[in-house]
């Protein structure tokens, strides 16, 4: 089956999801897609079959080696929907972005636990290892075709709009509009997750500040942050 046929995304998305009311409430055209609901049981909704729900799998078994990261790309799923929602992007745009929130890490499968979770920071050579699983991603996803609209949202959810982001040093609108989607909300869930004992959440306040700054330091996407903070991203995706 394939992942990306109209017939398919359309169908799965409405037949899976629902409306959450902070979106149902806002005024917007009817026949805007729909959003995943927080409490809905995500891997049923998940529109995975076969060899993708191995990938699935595999992805989760890399987030949860490291227990105060469950539950990271579940939250991008729904974030990066919701984002690209507000965008009034097309259905098979959503559906990238959901399977990319769930598969944009899974090149970290092959990082050892002594780089993944060193509390201190990377040698240089602990740090090109980090660097490659953008590339080592795209490479475990690529032989399934059903995953092509994926690709690029899995290599390059690390460019920075400056230009100084990785693997390939992409700027502005060179980098793949969903891989900015994803970067906007991974580093949104990255700032407010508890995901350490020693780490406390940033407010959400605090957290649009910081996003702002990345805009004002050319990291991110204004247009895509402007949209994040107007449309109240945040509320609409599962706590942590
Ligand atoms: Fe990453």
């Amino acid at each position: 089956m394939n992942l990306y046929g109209e017939e398919l995304a359309s169908n799965r998305l409405a037949h899976t999801v629902s409306k959450p009311a902070a979106v149902r409430d806002r005024t917007i055209d009817p026949d805007l897609p729909e959003v995943p609901q927080a409490d809905a049981p995500l891997a049923s909704a998940l529109p995975f079959n076969g060899t993708e729900c191995v990938l699935y799998s595999l992805a989760r078994l890399v987030e949860q080696r490291d227990r105060h990261t469950a539950r990271h790309s579940e939250r991008l799923a729904f974030s990066g929907v919701a984002l690209g929602v507000a965008m009034r992007l097309d259905n098979a745009s959503l559906l990238s972005l959901y399977v990319g929130g769930y598969l944009h890490d899974i090149g970290k499968v092959g990082i050892p636990d002594s780089v993944l979770f060193k509390p201190g920071k990377l040698t240089a050579e602990e740090w090109e290892i980090m660097r490659a699983h953008p590339v080592r991603g795209e490479e475990i996803c690529h032989p399934l075709k059903s995953l092509r609209g994926v690709l690029p949202l899995i290599r390059h959810h690390h460019e920075r709009w400056d230009g100084t982001g990785y693997p390939d040093g992409l700027r502005g609108t060179e980098i793949p509009l969903l891989a900015r989607v994803l970067q906007v909300v991974d580093i949104y869930d990255a700032l407010t997750a508890s995901d350490r004992p020693y780490k406390k959440a940033i407010p959400v306040e605090k957290a649009l500040d910081i996003l702002h700054f990345g805009v004002k330091d050319e990291h991110l996407d204004a247009d895509l942050v402007r949209i994040f903070r107007e449309a109240r991203i945040w509320e609409k995706v599962p706590t942590h």
